[in-house]
């Protein structure tokens, strides 16, 4: 009898977590959806930049995509980004180099 009425309790004391584990998880569920970005621009002045179909813009790529220009991780020897040459004050280009000098220092078209 005191067993059965334990068993209840545990049950009971149970039933709000594995409430909360199943409404967390999907709520996870719901939020992997991606958030669609527009740009934040009037296109009519500007050139349509050329996205496909089935890649549209959105706020998850375009952090990631971020965070990838950003990360040192990706060159041959972990030493440049994306960034490293590709400056924002010269929007985004090289500054002008005609070829890029890689992270080994060394032209890559001669
Ligand atoms: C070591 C410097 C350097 C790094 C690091 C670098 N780039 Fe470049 N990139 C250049 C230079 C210089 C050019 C222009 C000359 C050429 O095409 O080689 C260029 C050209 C480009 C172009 C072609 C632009 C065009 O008009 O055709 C793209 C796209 C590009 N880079 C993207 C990237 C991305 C994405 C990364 C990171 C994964 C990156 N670059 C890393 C120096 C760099």
């Amino acid at each position: 009898m005191l067993s059965k009425l334990k068993n209840k309790k545990v049950a009971l004391l149970l039933l709000p977590g594995i409430y909360f584990l199943l409404s967390f998880s999907y709520y996870q569920i719901q939020d992997d959806k991606p958030t669609p970005y527009s740009l934040p621009y009037d296109t009519a002045y500007l050139p349509k930049p050329n996205i496909p179909l089935d890649n549209p813009l959105t706020v998850e790529g375009i952090a990631l995509g971020r965070l990838l220009f950003y990360d040192s991780l990706l060159s041959v020897n972990k030493t440049q980004s994306c960034a490293s040459c590709h400056k924002q004050e010269f929007y985004f280009t090289d500054g002008g180099k005609d070829f890029s000098i890689g992270a080994l220092n060394m032209p890559w078209r001669l």
